[in-house]
């Protein structure tokens, strides 16, 4: 399987072509240290990224941040970098140069918290002239240690090359606080390289191109109605490919299939809000319903379910889905952003 394989994409020959993104991301790496690569869920960020460092063939250390913890320290930090480190000969290599060197300077005197600090940060000087890959990297804004402080650090006294990445975007931002004249990354020069949905004609050919790949012929009325239905989602697309070409399922069920692991990852994130969660839920209720709602209409909604919301929650609350990627404003009105989300919100959440 080629297109239509699950995981995240490393092989060129399975990489559906992103042409612009593809060079956006080659110039930014050449020319700068600093990359943030966005788009929001399913649109093909990891993959980019892996299939573009892969084919390059620079070292690179790949960070997973979704594997760590929520609140994330500076020890579980360094337990990721280290375990990818592993995955490859010149990582293992470097790793037990810096445990000897380690050993060789014994106990120079540093407390507990500072020597995971100072360990760290060895490891991160010797990964000189590597890019490192910090991909879901909002998730570091949950912690008590400063990573904005550690990434500044790295691109301040390293030639490391970091290509940060994120899907909730606005948050992923908030974090880095690249523009903000009291941040640690403040002044850091830096290049964006943004995904979009395919559009119409390259979602189709994505899907010809996948069913080929599989000896699958199917109606051109299920291309069709793929299309209108997933908007140009490349992670849905290949759901969906993958769906019809191993799971000989209908259409419709699959987009249901599709529907309720949107909602299960929703509930997940909504579960941070704690006692606030109801009014979260009713939002994106209200604006499933109504396809796209007004500010009013979601005050009016929330408050007719759950009491009272004053105008300053409700604007925290809609900038948090916002930032996390689940809605956006257009012309006054909230959306959702993804079609199976809101299809799913509208029977299962
Ligand atoms: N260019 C591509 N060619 C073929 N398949 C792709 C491509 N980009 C993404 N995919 C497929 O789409 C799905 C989502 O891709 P990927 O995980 O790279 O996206 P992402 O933006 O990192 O998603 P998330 O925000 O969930 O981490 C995966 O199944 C992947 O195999
Ligand atoms: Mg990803």
């Amino acid at each position: 399987m080629n297109y239509f394989s699950p995981e995240p994409k490393k092989r060129k020959e399975d990489f559906f072509d992103m042409e612009y993104e593809w060079s956006a991301l080659d110039r930014a790496l050449k020319k700068g240290k600093m990359v943030v690569v966005t788009g929001l869920r399913r649109y093909g960020k990891t993959s980019l990224i892996m299939t573009y460092m892969n084919e390059s063939r620079k070292k690179y250390v790949y960070l997973n941040c979704r594997l760590l913890p929520s609140v994330v320290s500076l020890n579980s930090f360094r337990a990721l970098l280290e375990e990818e480190l592993t995955k490859n000969s010149w990582g293992i290599r470097l790793l037990r140069s810096l445990k000897s060197a380690e050993v060789q300077l014994g106990g120079f005197g540093l407390k507990v918290g500072r020597k995971g600090e100072e360990s760290i940060l060895r490891t991160l000087k010797a990964l000189e002239g590597s890019v490192l890959v910090i991909d879901e990297a909002q998730t570091l804004r949950m912690s008590a240690y400063r990573f904005d402080s550690l990434l500044a650090y790295i691109f301040d006294t390293t030639d490391v090359k970091l290509i940060i990445s994120g899907s909730e975007v606005g948050l992923l931002y908030r974090f880095l606080r690249l523009e903000d004249p009291e941040a640690p990354l403040y002044g850091r020069t830096y290049s964006e390289v943004r995904l979009n949905p395919l559009s119409r004609d390259k979602a189709k050919e994505f899907l010809i191109l996948g069913l080929e790949q599989e000896n699958m012929v199917v109606d051109e009325r299920v291309i069709e109605d793929a299309l209108e239905n997933l908007d140009g989602v490349i992670g849905w697309l290949t759901y969906f490919g993958y769906s019809l070409a191993t799971g000989g399922l209908s259409h419709e069920k699959i987009y249901e299939k599709a529907s309720i692991l949107a909602v299960d990852e929703l509930k997940k994130a909504l579960k941070l809000y704690g006692a606030g969660e109801p009014r979260y839920s009713e939002a994106l209720k209200i604006t499933a319903t109504l396809g796209s709602a007004t500010w009013t209409e979601l005050k009016t909604g929330i408050e007719a379910r759950l009491g009272k919301i004053t105008d300053s929650t409700l604007s925290n609350l809609l900038r948090n889905l916002k930032d996390s990627g689940f809605i956006r404003k257009d012309e006054g009105k909230y959306t959702l952003t993804d079609p199976i989300l809101r299809r799913g919100i509208l029977t299962h959440l």
